[in-house]
């Protein structure tokens, strides 16, 4: 009975182990292949705008042609960004060249003040050149650029304003995506002896927890704030489709945002936060079994709304990252759902075919639903998480 017994506990063991390995080996055909389609894709987007030094990639247009934007585009740090991740996982000669060239075309953002992109824009491509290289030329756009982005401060509020458009409606808009920009800010205190910039991202996350979230820790896109009495004086959507309703890519940023917080400052209330927005996405009712979500998690027409591949990137990344800082079974399925969102990233119905796709990576991203802009298409932002958390997924935890 005993031998039987113990014969029993060590098929289950050999199994587990087997199990075990073969998901490792079918993630790291997963990771290599948006890898090496990343590469291809990427080496192609840098050629095709090589000659025309002012143009950043941004999506596809309503012809179904390339669109590109300018640098003062929110998007423009993305493109350079994916660019250093595919250096730092190739080491390839070409691809840092192309990495410095693309970062170089955004250096003028470092001096911008009437908006809040600025984060977006330096940290994806002057702050991965500086992680990577150390260049010092480099570390001075950035100081310069969390400079800038800090006279948006507002110390009544307690936050950093968002927009500068829409001033009949929003005395003081700020939106979750706003967390993102943080990054910039904890840095440069960490890159110089000032401290006032990581107390302005304490401040502004502080703030934007206790005013963006709803009871069960979904956000608004935009509060405004009163600025005599630094309340909120609105709480609302732009991109989203309702004010009450959860935006996707919104509740991304939330995730990102918070999870990043934490790392840069470790306070635990921001890794409270990250876990509860999680928790609000992972366990949604319709969050789909693929864990691409819709664009919005209250859209009308869902199961039939379109889904939204920037989201899961943002998402995924996230999760990778949070599943670090925590342990058993919350950690677990924050690693389980990224794993589900890269293997489904990863299949055809996402991954572009080489030369395909004007050279994106992803498909299917909404950019902004309400004003039928970007719908279904290809966003560089999306490409840009997509890579990141490859890169984290394999120096995280298939390298433990
Ligand atoms: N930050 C703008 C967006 O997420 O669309």
């Amino acid at each position: 009975m005993k031998t039987k017994s113990i014969f029993f506990a060590v098929c289950v063991s050999i199994i587990c182990v087997g199990c075990h390995v073969s998901h490792k080996n079918e993630m790291r055909q997963v990771v290599d292949r948006g890898l090496e389609r990343a590469m291809i894709q990427s080496k192609l987007m840098a050629e095709c705008l090589w000659a025309e030094k002012e143009k950043m990639p941004r999506t596809i247009g309503k012809d179904g042609k390339l669109l590109t934007a300018s640098i003062h585009w929110w998007t423009s740090g993305f493109f350079p960004g994916v660019l250093w991740y595919l250096y730092e996982e190739t080491q390839n000669d070409s691809i840092r060249q192309y990495a410095e060239d693309y970062t170089w075309r955004v250096k003028d953002i470092q001096y911008t003040t009437n908006n809040h992109d600025v984060g977006f824009m330096l940290n994806c491509s002057f702050g991965n050149g500086y992680r990577l290289t150390g260049n010092e030329e480099y570390k001075k756009v950035l100081l310069q650029g969390a400079e800038s982005l800090s006279t948006r401060f507002n110390p009544i509020i307690g936050c950093i304003r968002s927009w500068d458009w829409n001033e009949d409606i929003w005395q003081f808009p700020v939106i979750i995506d706003n967390m993102m920009n943080l990054e910039l800010l904890t840095w440069a205190s960490k890159n110089s002896d000032s401290v006032r910039y990581v107390n302005i991202a304490k401040s502004h996350a502080d703030v934007t927890m206790k005013h963006h979230f709803r009871p069960d820790y979904s956000c608004y896109h935009v509060v405004s704030y009163d600025t005599i009495s630094g309340l909120p004086e609105k709480k609302e959507t732009n991109q989203g489709y309702a004010h009450e309703s959860a935006w996707a890519r919104g509740q991304s940023w939330a995730l990102y945002g918070y999870t990043m917080m934490y790392r840069e400052t470790k306070d635990s209330c921001y890794l409270e936060q990250a876990k509860n927005v999680a928790h609000f996405l992972m366990d949604h009712p319709r969050l789909p079994e693929d864990k691409i979500p819709y664009w919005d998690f209250d859209a009308p027409d869902i199961p039939n709304a379109l889904r939204d591949a920037s989201a899961a990137a943002i998402m995924a990344s996230a999760l990778i990252e949070l599943s670090q800082y925590t342990d058993g079974d919350f950690s677990r399925q924050c690693l389980s759902v990224a794993e589900t969102q890269l293997k489904t990233l990863s299949s055809p119905e996402y991954l572009a075919e080489p030369g395909t796709n004007c050279n994106f990576i992803l498909k299917h991203s909404v950019g902004n639903y309400p004003v039928n802009g970007e719908m279904d298409v290809p966003l560089t932002y999306a490409d840009y998480y997509y890579v990141e958390a490859l890169v984290r997924y394999k120096k995280d935890i298939l390298k433990e």
